[in-house]
């Protein structure tokens, strides 16, 4: 995979160029601090899992980082985030206006580039997630400090906000390779099943993660007031006073308490069960893949599965 990242890291390059000098210099500088890329690998490992080997994958993998980085830019707006990718995030650095208008350059120049590789079909799938993906953001805005919103609701956020772009991501890599559609349905069943699970995790490791593995600042979910899992299962699991406690956080976004909240969610079980929960998730990726030949392709997002839940970064 090393070699084939490489060819979709000097795509991004390439496409990031813009005649306006600050686009430049903000949109390299989130790029370059590197991040995971792991949507881009959906793309590549589903595409060569189905024996397609055509150079338009790379743009395609280009493209669903671009849109992954401008939800990124708009996310640390939103989140009034300081860190990401172990640097100052943008909106820090120039501002959230210069954040903002930068993402929507990102975000058109991925729809230029999938009309220039010009399937119909890819660019269904790409339009509606990333229409789906605003849709969740704006859902988890409404639900901002509010302690009474249900798991579903929850779910519903992260299915829209994350897993979304996974479940594109490995859909297209199933239309690159050809798949009827019950199998382009079982690839993408796998990228909303890992999406969800990576998003449990995340908002798991907001509360026990380390800010410098992370790479972002670590109780930035709980000053937003945002209701996570951990702090939905801690209220149902903790007893009056514990109920209390997670309500007022929330309600005002106190991260003054996070030690207290730590402690809380730790002692309830809460960050236990979510993690199950990333488990649950992944395990049901992990079938989906049984629909794909015996590949090192398949084995490799096998081992996704295994590192969606496993990680501190
Ligand atoms: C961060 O995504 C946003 C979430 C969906 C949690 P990643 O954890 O994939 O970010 P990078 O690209 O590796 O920085
Ligand atoms: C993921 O949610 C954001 C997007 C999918 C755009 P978070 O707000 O939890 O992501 P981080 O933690 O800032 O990366
Ligand atoms: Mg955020
Ligand atoms: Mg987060």
């Amino acid at each position: 995979m090393a070699s084939e990242m490489r060819r979709v890291d000097a795509v991004i390059h390439e496409r990031l160029s813009s005649q306006v000098a600050l686009i430049n210099q903000i949109s390299s500088y989130i790029v370059s601090a590197g991040g995971k890329r792991i949507r881009p690998r959906l793309v590549l490992l589903f595409a060569q899992a189905l024996g397609f080997h055509g150079p338009e994958r790379f743009e395609l993998a280009a493209i669903v980082e671009f849109i992954h980085t401008a939800t990124l830019l708009h996310d640390d707006v939103v989140d009034e985030s300081s860190l990401r990718r172990g640097r100052a995030t943008s909106n820090a650095m120039f501002g959230n206006a210069a954040s903002v208008l930068v993402g929507d350059f990102l975000y058109s120049r991925a729809f230029q580039m999938m009309v220039s590789v010009n399937r119909m079909r890819v660019l269904d799938v790409l339009a509606d997630a990333t229409n789906v993906i605003a849709e969740g953001e704006v859902l988890q805005l409404i639900n901002m400090h509010d302690a009474d919103i249900s798991v579903d609701d929850y779910l519903r956020v992260i299915r829209y906000k994350t897993a979304k772009l996974f479940e594109a991501s490995a859909r297209i890599g199933a239309v690159l390779g050809g798949a009827e559609r019950a199998l382009e349905d079982r690839c993408a069943d796998y990228g909303r099943a890992l999406g969800t699970a990576f998003q449990l995790v995340d908002d798991l490791l907001d509360y026990e993660g380390k800010s410098e593995e992370l790479g972002k600042n670590v109780g930035d979910d709980l000053r937003e007031g945002k209701p996570t899992l951990p702090l939905l299962l801690a209220m149902q699991r903790g007893n009056e006073a514990e109920r209390q406690l997670v309500r007022s956080a929330i309600e005002h976004g106190e991260v003054q308490r996070l030690a207290e909240i730590v402690a809380l969610v730790q002692r309830t079980g809460a960050l236990e069960a979510t993690r199950a929960a990333a488990e649950t998730e992944a395990e049901h990726a992990r079938q989906c893949l049984a629909a794909l030949p015996e590949s090192a392709a398949r084995q490799a997002l096998l081992e996704l599965c295994v590192r969606a839940v496993h990680r501190s970064s």
